[in-house]
């Protein structure tokens, strides 16, 4: 698509043009407040569509294989014994974090009904981030002060008094622990990876005391680690002598399909009121979600935001043109909340990019070509000038952000491999977000820019 504005001079300029600012759906009342009265004519459970709702084991849909496996590693705490390690691994929205609250929940009941105490704590590592923050919640959100007289302070001891702590809290309440570490891999942030050796990483301490807590702890209460990941080959990453102890057996979440995330919806259609869904709307849901990788977390979001377009313009009915406006403005919201948490090389980086693509008719460039083109933009608004391999580095993380796709590629002969780089989002939308950028507005793109770039990327 070519870059129309044939005045545009700057970034700024673009972006004022374009305004991609989220617009704001609803419309102006005269009593602002006048929304505590009105009566919900749209949904009629809401909270059905809440990301952390567990629904009964009849709305979970296509995962009976991993319920069953889950189940059949988490049994032996039903009777005070120790399950089997577990690692989940899947994509984003694949039903992980689901399937495992639902089964420990139901396990923690059977265990009630013999007499068995079993504790259990889910922790999200990507809130903590480090060994002693995940130890230090583990231990609260599993102590019980009142009855143990243990206080679990927030910071002042050493992370092996931590520990002692847990032990002492889990002996005194528990005969069985269940401990899932959801988003495990986020203990140990890519560098890390790269720099420690894996048995220093704080997913390996912590899974290493955690799995043998009983021999060298004399702790005598089970302890049962379930890690999820997003991460399809986390399990090659531990430490051995992790994968001794800990030994996890891989469950894998595959992606769901289009038919998969519509039935998905349909058990949770009773989130609105009778007759107010058209027939589209679920479908179309569906097929938008199934795009982004079967994500059963995109789809229950994008069918919320629909009911919540339709309201805010007082419609009688959800339609196929407010579940378009729903997918438009989740994507902008998340194209601008991602951007405007970059740094400015990044966002130079991007723009430089995201121009290549606007004022040529390729779509996908060579490391070297953005680069070029990154350069010429920095020196003209004066930003300092990173080295090439400092800048396809910071693309790198907006490659794991699904902004960029960069791949090594060959073209057969003469220069080998090569890194290309494309984007997977809209070219305009990236330009009109980053010419918000105070900096970034003055990056000119001009028609001596224009031809600038035409010059290194053909037209
Ligand atoms: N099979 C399913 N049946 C019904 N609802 C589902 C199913 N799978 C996922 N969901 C719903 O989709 C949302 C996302 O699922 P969940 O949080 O389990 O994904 P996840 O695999 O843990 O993703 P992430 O890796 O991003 O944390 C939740 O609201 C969950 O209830
Ligand atoms: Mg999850």
């Amino acid at each position: 698509m070519p870059l129309h504005a044939e005045g545009t001079g700057t970034l700024g300029e673009y972006a004022a043009e374009h305004g991609a600012v989220a617009h704001s759906r609803s419309k102006s009342r005269d009593d602002p407040l006048s929304v505590l009265d009105e009566e919900d004519r749209i949904f009629a459970n809401e909270d059905l569509l809440r990301i952390d709702h567990v629904p009964d084991q009849n709305k979970i849909v296509g995962r009976n294989n991993q319920i069953e496996t889950v189940a059949r590693r988490l049994k032996p705490t039903i009777t005070g014994g120790t399950g089997k390690g577990t690692l989940l691994l899947g994509k984003s929205g694949s039903g992980k974090t689901l399937v495992t609250r639902y089964v420990s929940r139901e396990v923690v009941g059977r265990g009630l009904e013999n007499d068995v105490r079993i504790g259990r704590a889910v922790i999200d590592c990507a809130q903590r981030r480090s060994e002693v923050q995940t130890v230090i919640h583990l231990a609260k959100s599993l102590n019980e002060p009142e009855k143990t007289g243990i206080t679990i302070p927030h910071s002042g001891i050493a992370t092996g008094a931590y520990y002692d702590r847990l032990w002492s809290v889990i002996d005194e309440l528990y005969d069985a622990i269940i401990v899932v570490l959801d988003e495990i891999d986020r203990l140990a942030p890519p560098d890390d990876v790269e720099n420690v050796p894996p048995e220093e990483a704080d997913d390996s301490k912590l899974l290493m005391q955690l799995s043998r807590a009983g021999e060298e702890n004399d702790v005598d209460a089970s302890i049962t680690v379930i890690g999820i990941s997003n991460d399809l080959k986390y399990g090659d990453r531990l430490d051995t002598r992790v994968e001794s102890s800990f030994s996890p057996d891989e469950i894998v979440f595959p992606a769901y399909d289009a038919n998969q995330l519509g039935d998905i919806l349909e058990r949770r259609r009773d989130a609105y009121r009778e007759n107010v869904l058209t027939d589209d709307v679920i479908p179309l849901c569906s097929a938008f979600s199934a795009q982004e990788h079967g994500d059963a977390r995109r789809a229950i979001d994008l069918f919320r935001l629909a009911g919540e377009v339709a309201r805010d313009n007082d419609a009688a009915q959800v339609t196929e043109s407010h579940v378009r406006v729903a997918n438009d403005d989740a994507e902008v919201t998340r194209i601008q909340d991602l951007i405007r948490g970059c740094p400015t090389q990044a966002k130079i980086a991007i723009a430089a990019l995201a121009t290549m693509d606007e004022f040529s008719e390729r779509s996908a460039f060579k490391a070297t070509e953005m680069y070029r083109v990154y350069r010429a933009f920095a020196e003209a608004i004066d930003a300092n000038v990173l080295g090439k391999k400092r800048i396809t580095d910071q693309l790198r993380e907006y490659e794991t952000l699904k902004i960029i796709n960069m791949t090594r590629t060959s073209d057969g002969y003469r220069e080998g491999t090569y890194l290309q780089l494309s984007l997977l989002d809209d070219s305009s939308l990236l330009l009109q977000t980053i010419g918000l950028d105070e900096r970034c507005a003055n990056i000119p793109i001009d028609g001596r820019m224009r031809q600038h770039i035409v010059s290194i990327v053909g037209s």
